[in-house]
């Protein structure tokens, strides 16, 4: 049976040495604020905003949600951020994605100022992160993913990861992570077009998988000692349970488990760590406001 990468624990670990870096600032005047916005009534993305922003909140940090009509203008919108971008108790802004189809989702993350871009999609911060620059906020899974590899002391140096899905938000600033100097991997990159995908997750030393499909991976896909990483969050009906609804990832854990050295379970393996590094980002946009201010 694999070791399990347990997301909330590290997390736990995380937010504590981040809630005396939160004390220091507030002891200086500064209370890091996050603003999420959240647009029209999708239930999951509505549970996703408030778990952001009740862990600011357990944290010290300010967060508030400004929800706004599923019909709202695109008008309406850029206003909305025009005035969180210009609003000095706010450092983070997030737009939750997705969005309506009305809606330009690019200019929208693009109309987001980069310093309080905490999500990390604005193309400024996607270049600097690509280039490896440290002023980068840094897309929030990815870099969960990245810090929980180094925390559980998974080698990367040299070995071969293997990335299912070519996602912006996920796979995309994973794989440059990735290869980067320190981390080191070697790297295939699999896709939904990508010819007999179980050739490649068999060579895997790393798996990570970041499609949103059930039981896509399968214990026969997988090679004995394999670490996987499982991103997907699938809602699958569960009529036995108080919502109606469970989470699964990706893969099928209960068999692949039996296979892997070591693996996240779905829930309380990515998802904390997303939500730990939208602190840390959160925190990083307060800082550096904090220091431009005071240069
Ligand atoms: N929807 C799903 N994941 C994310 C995320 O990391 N950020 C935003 N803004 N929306 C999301």
């Amino acid at each position: 049976m694999a070791r399990l990468l347990d997301g909330t624990e590290l997390s736990r670990v995380m937010r504590e040495e981040m809630a005396q870096e939160v004390a220091a600032l507030r002891a200086v005047g500064v209370t890091p604020g996050l603003s999420v916005v959240l647009v029209g009534n999708n239930p999951a993305s509505r549970a996703y905003v408030a778990s952001k922003t009740r862990a600011c909140e357990a944290l010290g940090m300010k967060g508030q949600t400004l929800e706004l009509p599923e019909d709202v203008s695109k008008e309406e919108l850029f206003a909305t951020i025009d005035r969180l971008n210009t609003d000095p108790e706010v450092h983070g802004i997030l737009v939750q994605l997705p969005l309506p189809a009305h809606l330009p989702y690019k200019a929208i993350l693009e109309h987001i100022r980069p310093e309080k871009d905490v999500d990390g999609f604005h193309p400024l911060n996607a270049g600097l992160a690509f280039v490896g620059d440290p002023r980068a906020f840094v897309p929030c899974t990815p870099a969960g993913i990245m810090e929980m590899l180094r925390r559980e002391n998974i080698p990367t140096r040299g070995r071969h990861a293997v990335i299912v899905g070519r996602s912006l938000i996920v796979s995309k600033p994973l794989a440059s992570l990735l290869v980067a100097p320190g981390p080191d991997a070697t790297l295939t990159l699999t896709h939904r077009h990508t010819p007999d995908l179980a050739h490649h997750t068999r060579q895997a030393d790393i798996l990570i998988v970041a499609v949103g499909k059930q039981n896509l991976i399968t214990a026969d896909m997988v090679k004995p000692g394999v670490v996987v990483i499982d991103v997907g969050q699938n809602r699958v009906p569960d009529p036995g349970s108080a919502r109606g609804y469970k989470m699964v990832g990706d893969v099928d854990f209960d068999n692949v488990s039996q296979v892997a050295s070591a693996i996240t379970p779905v829930p309380g393996g990515v998802g904390p760590m997303t939500i730990t590094m939208l602190l840390a980002n959160t925190l990083q946009a307060a800082r550096q406001a904090h220091q431009a201010r005071a240069t």
